[in-house]
């Protein structure tokens, strides 16, 4: 049993999963629309991952006896200056969802909502991995500065995972 507000701020998370998964998507055909395949395949795992977090809560909030409601995604940005923008973008997002996160988890926390915050424990810990993750990809490109072929090099690298 969850509380309605606690449904409400479970929905709007399983919306900002469903936008995150909908900005990677862009992000990765940016990064097709100028050859960076690697980069883009690294996205597309990021978009898939974003779907089956908001799976999870779609099946959470059903596991509650609660009520999904899909709200409207917007429209995702479709250019960039270049794929060290891109993944500054994703290292903000990813600090966004992190807020959202843990105010969702504050709000369970104030509730005594013990299996919320079960819930969303693997969320927090999963944020890490997001951020670090992102944090990366910034810093390596970061330290290659305008060398084409380091790009290359990385865009290979980031195309291994999985
Ligand atoms: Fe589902 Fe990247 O946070």
């Amino acid at each position: 049993m969850i509380s309605p507000k606690i449904q409400d701020l479970l929905n709007a998370q399983l919306n900002r999963e469903y936008s995150s998964s909908y900005a990677y998507l862009a992000m990765a055909a940016y990064a097709e629309s100028v050859s960076l395949v690697g980069f883009a395949s690294w996205l597309r795992v990021q978009h898939r991952e974003e779907l089956e977090h908001a799976l999870k809560f779609y099946e959470y909030i059903h596991a509650q006896n609660g009520r999904v409601t899909l709200a409207a995604i917007a429209q995702p940005r479709a250019e960039y200056q270049s794929i060290v923008e891109v993944f500054e973008k994703v290292l903000e997002h990813e600090k966004y969802i992190t807020r959202s996160i843990h105010e969702l988890y504050g709000a369970a926390e104030a509730e005594k909502d013990y299996a919320t915050k079960t819930f969303l424990g693997w969320f927090v810990s999963e944020q890490v991995e997001e951020e670090a993750a992102a944090q990366l990809m910034v810093d390596r490109l970061g330290m290659i500065g305008d060398s084409k072929g380091s790009l290359l090099y990385l865009d290979k690298e980031a195309k291994k995972r999985e």
